[in-house]
């Protein structure tokens, strides 16, 4: 036989790997993916949210920073996750924990220094976990230089780098702030006679997006960012950012669904194509904004391929169901489902059912009573970790952290909660009712420090934390987890090894099964002729499930939430108090 010219051989070689349906996953591919269309590292990693404030503190001044974060690397990896979503590092006063930011350059001083930053993302990089940085430009700090400037003068090149409204035309038409101390988006600053917008905190105004100059800032920070090796960004309150600088009146109460008015403005779509020209479209990074718009409509409109925005959405209706005074879980498994139906053929999604801004996961979904806590966290593991987009795993949740509840006011540390309080305080509004309402909801309770082992302050600093350690650290923590087989965080362990290999987790269709039954939410996944099953019990009860059309077809278990395995009886299973139960069809 004739040999083939080394010349040919390295053409096809190269041909070949161009046309590897893997190549944009940094994978080999594997006869489990064959056939995949349209692959991408970012659908098939498991992002760990991680809070830096209250990972783990270096220096002893009871505020978790970078350096804290290098010394628990081999714990990150241990969890099998391929990227870590980070909370804002940046310079900043930190009137909102970093969402305010003076320097987008810059460390903030608390966290550390540059090069602690590039020894993050290189040992993060060494044990091919990613980075993906929050980006807060909706708003930056009023301690920014640009706000410095743009407050200084009515004619200061910067002054349009914000919104202003001069007070000689009277009062602006109304708008909500989140944050404010009496609600109004609109500060007055007596320097210049005017008004400045901010939909946040005082210290939180808003950037100007119509200005492109703003929009370039924005680009050349990203690609600082991107230039140092950073793997994707998260943009923060992003759909808030196209405005309209006439600012028409918005009808009375629209505060009530500010979403309407706020969010999709008519520029959105064209920034996100102009950033996604000048930045994304250069690097192998994702992309993933905070809320996805008003409708499906908005939501593809963001993250359809074809429309080169962004990568992936990140919507809040089913996250926003959970309470721990109970929800409705048939609305929960109907959101879910809509969901993921709307997105099945186009577009793509984040699962999650926690981050920075919400109480405690187990405590909202689950129930974080001693007797039940861990199981009932295993269970909701495995729904992040079972259904089709990207899961993101809130720090903690992979020891089942709880609420802490706090009772009294100093307690607390989130500005829009101390805020509120004087609100209602001042407004004349029940205390005690409100008192109650943020002891099961304020985002505190999610920012506790990380709970290492039993070691003063959960071995988290050796110092006087900035928030209070959640007391059950003494029974609930890594170290006590590590040593047991059968803890949440190896079980976590197990079902992130799971869906990295078995892409029917990942990839695969779902189909909710038995819509209407009031405690058990079951689906299955499909893919290239593999069919898995889940039965997850949200309840206390210990229930006979059906298993209905499946009763005849053969299941071997794939992973149980229980130590041992269930006991199907004819066409049931029993299923145990809050029960996950996996099945593989033969
Ligand atoms: C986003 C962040 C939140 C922050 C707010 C203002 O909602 O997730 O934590 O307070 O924006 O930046």
């Amino acid at each position: 036989m004739k040999k083939m010219p080394v010349w040919l051989t390295l053409v096809i070689v190269v041909i070949a790997c161009n046309n590897n349906p893997s190549s944009d996953t940094g994978k080999k591919d594997d006869t489990k993916f064959a056939g995949i269309p349209d692959r991408k590292w970012w659908k098939e990693a498991i992002v760990y949210q991680l809070y830096p404030r209250s990972f783990k503190d270096s220096d002893g001044d009871g505020i978790g920073d970078l350096r804290g974060i290098i010394s628990k690397l081999d714990y990150l990896q241990s969890l099998g996750i391929d990227a870590v979503w980070l909370n804002p590092i940046y310079s900043s006063p930190n009137d909102d924990n970093g969402y305010d930011v003076s320097d987008y350059r810059d460390i903030m001083k608390d966290f550390g220094t540059m090069e602690d930053f590039d020894a993050l993302l290189k040992g993060l990089h060494e044990r091919n976990i990613k980075i993906v940085m929050d980006l807060v430009v909706n708003h930056s700090s009023d301690e920014h230089e640009w706000f410095k400037q743009s407050r200084s003068a009515r004619n200061n090149p910067y002054r349009n780098y914000y919104h202003w409204w001069n007070a000689e035309k009277g009062k602006p038409p109304y708008r909500y702030s989140l944050f404010d101390i009496n609600h109004d988006a609109w500060m007055y600053d007596s320097l210049t006679n005017a008004y400045y917008l901010h939909y946040f905190s005082r210290k939180q105004p808003d950037l100007n997006w119509e200005n492109p100059q703003v929009r370039k800032e924005v680009y050349d920070i990203m690609k600082f960012w991107a230039d140092k090796g950073i793997d994707g960004f998260r943009l923060d309150a992003f759909q808030f950012v196209s405005k309209d600088t006439t600012y028409p009146a918005f009808p009375k109460g629209f505060e009530k669904n500010f979403i309407l008015y706020y969010a999709m403005g008519k520029n959105l779509h064209g920034y996100l194509q102009e950033m996604n020209r000048e930045v994304f479209s250069k690097y192998n990074m994702m992309s993933v904004a905070e809320g996805a718009g008003n409708t499906f409509e908005d939501a593809h409109n963001l993250v359809d391929a074809g429309r080169k925005e962004l990568d992936m959405a990140y919507a809040f209706e089913g996250v926003d169901i959970g309470n721990p005074k109970g929800y409705d879980f048939l609305r929960f498994k109907e959101v879910y489902s809509r969901w993921d139906s709307a997105f099945a053929e186009k577009g793509w999604l984040s699962v999650f059912l926690a981050n920075h801004d919400q109480a405690r996961m187990v405590s909202r979904f689950g129930n974080d009573g001693p007797a039940y806590r861990d199981v009932s966290s295993k269970m909701l593991n495995t729904f992040v970790l079972t259904m089709r987009g990207t899961p993101y795993c809130y720090y903690g949740d992979e020891l089942a952290m709880t609420n802490i509840g706090f009772d009294k006011i100093e307690d607390y540390r989130d500005v829009p909660t101390l805020n509120e309080y004087q609100y209602q305080k001042k407004t004349g509004g029940n205390m005690q009712e409100f008192m109650e309402k943020i002891k099961n909801s304020c985002r505190d309770n999610g920012r506790t420090p990380f709970q290492w082992d039993t070691t003063a302050h959960a071995g988290f600093t050796s110092g006087t934390p900035w928030i209070r350690v959640n007391p059950n650290y003494t029974s609930l923590n890594a170290a006590a987890q590590e040593k047991d087989p059968e803890s949440v965080l190896n079980y976590f362990r197990k079902l992130v090894k799971l869906r990295k290999e078995n892409p029917v987790l990942v990839y695969g269709k779902y189909t909710l099964l038995d819509k209407s039954n009031p405690k058990v939410y079951a689906y299955t996944r499909e893919l290239n002729g593999e069919k898995w099953m889940l039965l997850l019990n949200f309840s206390k009860d210990a229930i006979d499930y059906n298993f209905h059309e499946y009763k005849t077809i053969n299941k071997s278990l794939v992973l149980s939430n229980y130590a041992d395995a269930p006991e199907v009886a004819g066409p049931s299973v029993k299923l145990r108090p809050y029960q996950a139960v996996i099945y593989k069809m033969l």
